[in-house]
């Protein structure tokens, strides 16, 4: 099966209340532990790449892992640009092979980001063949590749431009700020993690059937937090998204669910934890390897049990 984009899978995760996994890859590891785990699920999967895993691996080294890993899996994969921030970063992707963009114009005017993306859309959808479209409304708090939002900056979506927005655009699918954010620290200690549901909701009613996407959806797991921590790691306390949160969010509109940060986590402790038990080991191979198999347990935990999208490939 070749890649496929976005709109047939959240066709049907809307319809069935269920939600797509999109996963950040940066190499071949991250790559294999997530797509075995959507294998073992029998999944659809979402793989996103973000400027800087493109930087980083370089775009042929992401592309080809990706089409391994659909020759491996045979499994219907979308391989996603996550945050881009220019027409030309956007255009590459799509001429480059990728099957869905994201453009990312939160940090602009109403306007601008209105003229952005409908300059992404046009492009995008009159590929052969068609590509899918993420837009963004609304400012998440925290890191990003491209889009650096500090909390104070951070912003609710106002419902009031949903529509506006997706008409004019003309976009596939669209990303909401509902108390989301990237990176390991959502939430300060003590901090209640909330979700503004009612918009959610309220987006849900002005644009009917129409896929939301919620970025910053990493859970920070705390069985990983604890295991980095005692293996000489020093990593503050940290709150995500609690699950049941998310798994709600699946039911509802929401179809697409971003997380890498629990994907970092995972691998960022079973390294410590490989190293800290073998201290003689230097062969690369053993410790990557069980840096796949936590990637791989992670995602299908995520799958299984957050996602619902088990058995939907
Ligand atoms: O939202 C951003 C993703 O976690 C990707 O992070 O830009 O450091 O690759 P990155
Ligand atoms: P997390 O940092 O919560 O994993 O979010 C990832 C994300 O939104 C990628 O676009
Ligand atoms: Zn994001």
């Amino acid at each position: 099966m070749p890649l496929v984009n976005s709109k047939e899978m959240f066709e049907r995760a809307y319809k069935e209340g269920y939600a797509i996994g999109a996963f950040n890859v940066n190499d071949m590891e991250i790559v294999q532990g997530i797509t075995e785990a959507a294998k073992a699920e029998n999944s659809p999967v979402i793989l996103q790449v973000s400027a800087g895993a493109r930087k980083y691996a370089k775009h042929a080294y992401l592309v080809k892992l990706v089409e391994a890993a659909l020759e491996d899996t045979d499994l219907p994969i979308c391989l996603h640009l996550d945050h881009g921030d220019s027409f030309e970063l956007c255009k590459d992707c799509i001429d480059g092979g990728f099957t869905s963009v994201m453009i990312d114009g939160s940090k602009l005017s109403f306007e601008e980001n209105v003229a952005l993306t409908k300059k992404v859309c046009d492009y995008a959808h009159s590929h052969v063949p068609y590509v899918t479209v993420e837009g963004e409304l609304g400012k998440l708090a925290g890191i990003e590749d491209a889009v650096n939002v500090s909390d104070e900056d951070a912003q609710f979506t106002d419902p009031n431009e949903v529509e506006e927005f997706v008409k004019r655009t003309g976009v596939d699918s669209l990303a909401i700020a509902i108390g989301t954010s990237h990176g390991a620290y959502k939430f300060k200690p003590g901090q209640k993690p909330r979700l503004r549901f009612d918009i959610l909701e309220e987006v849900s009613k002005r644009l009917p059937n129409f896929p939301i996407v919620l970025h910053g959806a990493s859970s920070v797991m705390q069985e990983y937090v604890k295991i980095v921590n005692e293996n000489g790691g020093r990593m503050p306390d940290a709150i995500g998204i609690p699950e049941e949160m998310l798994r709600q969010a699946a039911t509802m509109a929401v179809c697409k669910i971003n997380i890498d940060s629990d994907l970092r986590l995972a691998m960022t402790a079973s390294i410590r934890k490989h190293m800290n038990e073998h201290p003689d080991h230097f062969d690369p191979r053993q410790y990557l390897g069980d840096a796949r198999a936590a990637i791989r347990e992670v995602v299908q935990h995520k799958i299984h049990e957050v996602l619902g999208s088990s058995g939907k490939a």
